[in-house]
C-alpha cells in the first residue's frame, strides 16, 4: 500500500507555527498582519474559496479586509483599489481572487500589486524571482506541493519529476521550484504525447491538469511519489457531488506515496497563503 500524505496535518503544523509568528509580529508591532482580499463579481467557487481564506486567517489572528466589489466593475475601479492597498500600512498582504469578470485585463490587474505585497506570487516581478531563483513570495499551492514533497523525500536532486498542467499558477512554478532543488522536470500537458510513457519514468508525479483520474495505474512506476493537484466536482453514483483528483488513487497503490483527494494538496493553499502574509509582513516591518 503506498502512504497516504496527510495534507491536513501538515497543513495545521504549518498554521500553528503561522499563529505564533503573528502573535510575536502583533507584540512588536502593536496590531497583527492584514491581508486585503478582494473578489469581483460572484463566482459561486470564488465565493467558497475567499470566505475561506478569510475565516483561516481569522483563526491564524491575521487580520482580514474584504473586498467585494460587483461583477461589472471597471478595471479602472479595481485598479485604483489595488493602489490604494498598496500605499496602505495596514495592508501587508493582497490577494485579488481569479478570475476575473471577462472584461478586466488580468495581467493588467496583477502585475499592479506591490511585489512585496503580493501574497499569491502572481505578478510579474515575482513570476521573474521564482524563475531565477532570488527569491520572492512564491505562489500558494506550489509552495504547499513542495512541502508535501518534503515530508516524502528528503533529497530531489537528480530525481526524475514529471509535471502535468502548465498552468501560471500550477504547473509553471512547480517546475521552477523542482529546477531548483536539482531535479529533472519535464513539463506536460494535454497535448503531449505518450504521456503514459513519460510518466512511467518518473520519481515523482505531479498531477495538476484538472482531469479526473488521468492518471493510471500503469503509468506510474513502483515506488514514485504521486503529488494530485487536480481537484474536481462530480455526482457520486449515490447522487451526491463528491470530488475527485487527477489520479486513480485506487490504481497507485505500487506507489511510495500518494496525496489523497480531498486531504492532500487542497488544505495547504490556504495555509501557505497565511505563511505567505506573516512572511511578506515581516519583510515589510524591516524595511
Ligand atoms: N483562483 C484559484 N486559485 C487561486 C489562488 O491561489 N489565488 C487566487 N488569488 N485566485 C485563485
Amino acid at each position: 500500500m503506498a502512504d497516504k500524505i496527510d495534507g491536513r496535518a501538515v497543513a495545521a503544523q504549518i498554521e500553528d507555527e503561522t499563529a505564533a509568528k503573528v502573535e510575536a509580529f502583533a507584540a512588536r508591532n502593536g496590531q497583527a498582519p492584514g491581508l486585503a482580499v478582494v473578489l469581483v463579481g460572484n463566482d459561486p467557487a470564488s465565493e467558497v474559496y475567499v470566505a475561506h481564506k478569510i475565516k483561516k486567517s481569522a483563526k491564524v489572528g491575521i487580520r482580514s479586509y474584504e473586498h467585494r466589489l460587483p461583477a461589472e466593475t471597471s478595471q479602472d475601479d479595481l485598479l485604483t483599489l489595488i493602489t490604494r492597498l498598496n500605499i496602505d500600512p495596514n495592508v501587508h498582504g493582497i490577494l485579488v481572487q481569479v478570475p476575473l469578470p471577462a472584461h478586466i485585463e488580468e495581467g493588467a490587474v496583477l502585475g499592479a500589486i506591490n511585489p512585496a505585497k503580493d501574497v499569491d506570487g502572481f505578478c510579474p516581478v515575482n513570476v521573474g524571482r521564482l524563475s531565477t531563483g532570488t527569491g520572492g513570495l512564491v505562489p500558494c499551492t506550489p509552495l504547499g506541493v513542495m512541502k508535501l514533497l518534503d515530508t516524502v523525500i528528503d533529497d530531489l536532486t537528480g530525481l526524475d519529476a514529471v509535471v502535468i498542467g502548465k498552468s501560471n499558477i500550477v504547473g509553471k512554478p512547480i517546475a521552477m521550484l523542482l529546477l531548483e532543488r536539482e531535479a529533472t522536470v519535464t513539463v506536460t500537458h494535454i497535448e503531449t504525447k505518450n504521456l503514459p510513457d513519460i510518466c512511467r519514468k518518473a520519481d515523482i508525479i505531479i498531477a495538476a491538469a484538472g482531469a479526473p483520474r488521468l492518471v493510471k495505474g500503469y503509468w506510474v512506476k513502483e515506488g514514485a511519489v504521486i503529488i494530485d493537484v487536480g481537484i474536481t466536482r462530480i455526482k457520486g453514483e449515490s447522487g451526491k457531488d463528491k470530488l475527485v483528483g487527477d489520479v486513480a488513487f485506487d490504481e497507485v497503490q505500487h506507489a511510495k506515496a500518494v496525496t489523497p483527494v480531498p486531504g492532500g494538496v487542497g488544505p495547504m493553499t490556504i495555509a501557505c497563503l497565511l505563511a505567505n502574509t506573516v512572511q511578506a509582513a515581516e519583510a515589510l516591518e524591516k524595511k
